[in-house]
């Protein structure tokens, strides 16, 4: 069964969209097969984001990602990957569709509520980075 890493991000916990978010993936028939609530430290958020590490915005990410309390999860289903990044929506706020989660509740794009893997490699690799 494939599997994914997701992300509630630190607004998205402060904001108390946990259960929303949580239920979206459920309604959509998905299994939440682990899930841990923690502060992230910035070893851990280099490793998540070593891909975007000489981009403009990275300073302002990981100050973003270590402000509060992440909910990470691996979850399971037919295509979870691909479909999941669908319910997320777009980075860029403004082609992120109405009726994703970032559609719905982001207007920003560092501050965007929800991460998830986007390919089978970087699921693998982010699974191992946050469940070792
Ligand atoms: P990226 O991997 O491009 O987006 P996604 O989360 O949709 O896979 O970027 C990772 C995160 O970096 C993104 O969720 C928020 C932040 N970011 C910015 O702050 N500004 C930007 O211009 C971009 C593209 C991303
Ligand atoms: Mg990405």
């Amino acid at each position: 069964m494939e599997k994914t890493l997701v992300i509630i991000k630190p607004d998205g916990i402060e904001r108390g969209l946990m259960g929303e978010i949580i239920s979206r993936y459920e309604n959509k028939g998905f299994k939440i097969t682990d899930c841990k609530m923690i502060k992230a430290d910035r070893e851990i958020l280099e490793k998540h984001y070593a891909e975007h590490r000489e981009k403009s915005f990275y300073g302002e990410l990981i100050s973003y990602m270590t402000r509060g309390k992440v909910l990470v999860m691996i979850i399971e289903g037919n295509n979870v990957i691909e479909i999941i990044r669908k319910m997320h929506g777009k980075t860029n706020p403004l082609d992120a569709e109405m009726g994703t989660i970032r559609g719905d509740f982001a207007n920003s794009a560092t501050e965007n509520v929800v991460h998830a893997s986007d390919s089978k490699e970087s699921a693998e690799r982010e699974i191992s980075i946050w469940f070792s």
